[in-house]
């Protein structure tokens, strides 16, 4: 049966992700209103859609109420990489927090579909790996990262609550580390610090031993998983953790950019952050079952779209990618 064409806001959709899962919608026929404030995200990132006829940008904050009408609600708002989110915690948890109970809001009084860009950090620093659903997680409730992983526990907690008590149709998606193109160069996560790095010719630097492991979803990817989420029928009130279950150390994740860029950096090791997990896996079982779901980009191709875009975005030469 065809799709009804719909109406769709995105809430931090001149972020990475957002950015990406505008494209997708207005490309497949939808409306988007993209809000945002701005804070990680850029106008830079939709430039290219402002003329589009079905594209409407607002500048906006979430932790505000918002009055709007649209058929379908994705809520990504809100800064993911440590050093953004640190830098004003309590911002962090209230866009979290208040966000998120804005927009349910929202969906409520519109009777309309709503998923949460939640995350992996729910699993704090897992015991149990890799990491299904059902596991409830093992996080500080004080610590430098809480604002986030806290916030976003809180979040989902809304989610199901209004979910319960007001028939909110409701999605969560338990997003891992995800990495493409758009992504902030100077967001302080392992990919675009490697490529940064790499490109500019300067030492390339590793927390801890370069042994704790991480899954990297390609963006691609990440947006047909959530968008499947959005549009599945059926008994899809469940959290759904959609990320790329392919597993490397740190350490072969800089060597592989390494060997792509060319580059003569040199590895340096520095002291583990506190609360950094050791260990991050999805486990996409669910994902793969209620949406026929499952990533299709491999690490090494996602890499080497990343990395063209880094060039061109810090105006560096682009390797000749071996
Ligand atoms: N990228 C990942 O690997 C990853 C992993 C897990 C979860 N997520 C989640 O996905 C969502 C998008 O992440 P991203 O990587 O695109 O990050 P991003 O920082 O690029 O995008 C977040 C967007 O939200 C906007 N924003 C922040 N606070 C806001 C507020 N109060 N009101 C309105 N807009 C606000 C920012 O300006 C930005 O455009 C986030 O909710 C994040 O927690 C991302």
């Amino acid at each position: 049966m065809k799709r009804a064409h719909k109406r769709v806001l995105v809430t931090g959709g001149a972020g990475f992700l957002g950015s990406h899962l505008c494209d997708r919608l207005l490309a497949r026929g939808d409306d988007v209103l993209c809000v945002d404030n701005f804070f990680t995200g850029s106008r830079d990132n939709v430039l290219h859609l402002l003329g589009h006829p079905r594209f409407e940008l607002m500048r906006h904050d979430v932790t505000f109420p918002l009055f709007v009408e649209v058929d379908e609600i994705y809520n990504l708002a809100c800064p993911a990489s440590p050093v953004h989110y640190q830098n004003n915690p309590v911002q962090t948890i209230k866009t979290a927090v208040h966000g998120a109970i804005n927009m349910l809001g929202l969906a409520k009084r519109l009777n309309a579909r709503i998923l949460q860009a939640s995350t992996s950090e729910v699993y704090g620093d897992p015991t149990v790996h890799p990491q299904p659903e059902e596991y409830r997680g093992n996080v500080n409730p004080i610590g430098p990262r809480s604002c986030y992983d806290e916030g976003k526990r809180c979040a989902e907690t809304l989610f199901f609550d209004y979910h319960r008590q007001n028939q909110v149709d409701i999605r969560v998606a338990r997003i891992f580390n995800t990495y493409g193109p758009r992504m902030h160069p100077n967001d302080g996560r392992v990919i675009s610090n490697f490529i940064t790095q790499a490109l500019r010719g300067e030492p390339i630097t590793l927390f801890g031993d370069g042994q704790q492991t991480r899954s990297f979803c390609y963006v691609d990817d990440l947006i047909d998983g959530l968008m499947k989420l959005m549009d599945a029928e059926g008994d899809a009130h469940v959290p759904v953790n959609i990320g790329n279950p392919g597993e490397f150390t740190i350490r072969e994740l800089a060597e592989l950019v390494v060997r792509l860029t060319g580059t003569g950096s040199e590895l340096v090791y520095r002291p583990l952050p506190t609360d950094d997990p050791m260990q991050r896996c999805p486990d996409i079982a669910r994902a793969q079952k209620l949406l026929g779901w499952a990533p299709q980009v491999p690490l090494e191709q996602g890499l080497r779209r990343t990395i063209g875009y880094f060039a061109e975005a810090l105006g560096l030469e682009a390797p000749a990618l071996t």
